[in-house]
Parts: C-alpha cells; sequence; structure tokens
C-alpha cells in the first residue's frame, strides 16, 4: 500500500550570525513564495541544535537566533501562514535524530563533503556532532513528513543522506513510514557567488564585508558594495551563452533576475551591450528597493524582541502538534514499550 503524504514543506538555517543574500535569494525568499503559494504547509525552522555543532557562544546564539527570526518575518514569513520556531523547543527533532543516528551509516556520513570542509584536517577534534549532523537535518525534514525542501545548492548532498536514510528505515521496518522527500532547488540564485570572487560561494565566513550583501547591510552599503564587485571591461552579451567563462558577470546577471523575479534572459534583453558602469546603477537601485525595507523591519523588531519571542513560544507549540504523534508511532515501529 502506498501511503499519501500531505505536501508539506520544511527548511531550516542555522543561527550562527549574519544573514547574506545568499541566504535571502538562495532560502528564505524561496520559502516566502512557497509559503504563498498555498499549496503547501510550511514549517521554517532556526536549526539552534545544528549551530552548536561548533562552538557558539551563548549570548550570541540567543541574539542570532532572534535575529534570523526577525529576517524571517522582515522577509514575508507570515508566523501564522507557516510554522516558525527553533528547532531545541521540539524536542522530537533530537528524539528522532538519535533513532536515525542508528540508522546512518558510518560510511555515509563519512562521505559527506561538508563535513570533510568543515573538519578538515583537524577531523580528530571536531564535535561527534558535527560528524552527526546529516542525522539530525533528517530528522527535522521527517519529523514532520515534509515532502519537499527549498534549500540552495549546497545542501543537495544532505537531502540525498535524508532520502537514505528514509529509505532504509522503512526498508528495515517493512513498512512505507517516511516519504522520500523532494529537494527543491530552483531559479536562478541556488548559488550566489562572492561579490570579490566569481567562483566562491557568497558566506557569511568570508573574512571580506565586501564579498557579501548582508541582509542587515543599509542602502548606502549596498550601493557602495555593488559598485565595487568585481567584473569585466566587455559588455553585457545578447545571449546567454555569452556569460560562458564570465563568472562576477553571470553572478550579478543572476542576482538582477533573482530579484526581480525575473529570468536570466529577460535581464540579458534588457541590458545587452551596456557596460557594467551602467548597468551597476541598476543592480544597485533594485537591490536597494528590495532589501532596504527588509533590513529595516528587522531592525524595528529587534528593538523589543518580545513579540519575537512569542511567536517562537507558540511556533514551537504548533511545531510540537504535529511531530509528536510521528515520533510515537516512529518509536511503536521501532519497538520501544510504552
Ligand atoms: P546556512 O547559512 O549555511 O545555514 O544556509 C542557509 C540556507 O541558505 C541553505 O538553504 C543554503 O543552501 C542557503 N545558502 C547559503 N549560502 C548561499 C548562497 N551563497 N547561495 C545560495 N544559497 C545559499
Ligand atoms: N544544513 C542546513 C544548512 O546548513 C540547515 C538545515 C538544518 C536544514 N536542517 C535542515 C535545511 C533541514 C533544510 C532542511 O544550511
Amino acid at each position: 500500500m502506498t501511503q499519501t503524504f500531505t505536501p508539506r514543506v520544511f527548511s531550516g538555517i542555522q543561527p550562527s550570525g549574519g544573514l547574506t543574500l545568499g541566504n535571502y535569494l538562495g532560502a528564505i525568499k524561496r520559502f516566502v513564495d512557497m509559503q504563498d503559494d498555498g499549496h503547501f504547509e510550511t514549517v521554517y525552522c532556526m536549526v539552534d541544535l545544528h549551530a552548536i555543532t561548533v562552538w557558539q557562544n551563548p549570548e550570541n546564539l540567543r541574539r542570532n537566533t532572534r535575529e534570523l527570526c526577525a529576517g524571517f518575518i522582515a522577509a514575508g514569513i507570515d508566523p501564522e501562514k507557516s510554522i516558525l520556531f527553533n528547532q531545541s523547543q521540539v524536542p522530537e527533532h533530537a528524539q528522532l535524530a538519535w533513532i536515525f543516528n542508528c540508522v546512518a551509516r558510518m560510511g555515509w556520513m563519512k562521505r559527506m563533503t561538508q563535513w570533510k570542509d568543515k573538519a578538515g584536517k583537524n577531523s580528530e577534534n571536531a564535535s561527534l556532532g558535527l560528524f552527526g549532523y546529516p542525522a539530525l537535518m533528517a530528522a527535522d525534514i521527517l519529523i514532520y513528513h515534509a515532502t519537499h525542501v527549498p534549500v540552495g545548492e549546497d545542501q543537495k548532498q544532505h537531502l540525498e543522506l535524508t532520502r537514505d536514510i528514509a529509505a532504509k528505515f522503512n526498508n528495515d521496518f517493512g513498512i512505507e513510514f517516511f516519504p522520500i522527500t523532494e529537494p527543491v532547488i530552483e531559479g536562478v540564485a541556488t548559488r550566489v557567488m562572492s561579490l570579490r570572487d566569481g567562483l566562491k560561494k557568497m558566506s557569511k565566513s568570508d573574512p571580506s564585508d565586501m564579498s557579501r550583501l548582508n541582509m542587515t547591510d543599509d542602502a548606502d552599503a549596498i550601493v557602495k558594495k555593488i559598485k565595487k564587485a568585481k567584473t569585466d571591461s566587455d559588455p553585457l552579451p545578447d545571449h546567454l551563452e555569452g556569460l560562458d567563462g564570465r563568472p562576477e558577470a553571470r553572478n550579478l546577471v543572476n542576482i538582477y533576475a533573482a530579484l526581480n523575479d525575473a529570468t536570466t534572459q529577460s535581464v540579458i534583453d534588457e541590458f545587452s551591450g551596456q557596460l557594467f558602469g551602467g548597468f551597476k546603477p541598476k543592480l544597485a537601485e533594485l537591490a536597494v528597493e528590495k532589501l532596504a525595507p527588509i533590513s529595516s523591519e528587522m531592525s524595528r523588531l529587534m528593538e523589543d524582541t518580545s513579540e519575537i519571542d512569542k511567536i517562537l513560544i507558540r511556533g514551537a507549540e504548533r511545531g510540537r502538534e504535529l511531530a509528536a504523534p510521528i515520533l510515537q508511532k516512529t518509536y511503536d515501529i521501532v519497538g520501544m514499550l510504552r
């Protein structure tokens, strides 16, 4: 018998400080689109348990969790329409993760490129949590029986592992209990690149602040960073292939398209033949129009965080309502007596 699952979206972001344009275009903006699409139930989470797989100063962690929540809301996540909360407050995530630690194999984990990148040569000294991180991520998704997970390109391998864990659990216990989740890695901005190097991902951990737009940047900072962004001296091409081998040019065109809900082709059609000296001010204007209201709403929400705290408490209650019965059913399947 094939079980049918409610169309449900889950995604998470780590509250480890600083939200970039990459997080916005690659994740949050798409979360808002899926919320407003009306086809899905949407569950969005600040994954604080994931954040502590590397050291977090407790005071900063609290602040960053609230700031991330403010970012979600300022960007258009409606806490009535979506379930919005921080991971640690729905303990079923960690409980299911334990079960999945016993399903996933060491070899699967060792192959994760994010583990290899983050642990590096010093893997003996990395936390056990960092190694097990993808099993917790699978639990985040599957504790809601989520069917769709919007993420950026860098999370693709973790989502494949989530599918493997679901399939192995279903197979081990001979029951089709967990859905085989679909990754949603779509759109022109699933990989926003650094403004200083078109071959590097835009990241909050890049030492140069000029390499990224932060969601908290004001209009002046946005304009300055786009003006200084690395480009080449050729005009914009008249067809897409003309961006091949021009990673910085492609990145700026993609950013323009994503901010404007347009395709790369339509941006090319509009600007072909123009030099970056002409294109950049247009991009800066668009970026300010779209991002400055988000950053000012974020600062407003951060002035008095009691509203955010209330939203998180209510979100966690709603999360638990969905998660608790699925955990109980999982325990029953595994053979835990109650
Ligand atoms: P992180 O900040 O690494 O926890 O990422 C949160 C979400 O933002 C994930 O879905 C990532 O895939 C996405 N993301 C982070 N950086 C980028 C980027 N440069 N381009 C596109 N998506 C990104
Ligand atoms: N690993 C994701 C990241 O670093 C964050 C994350 C945790 C997540 N759990 C998730 C994303 C579940 C999607 C679904 O970006």
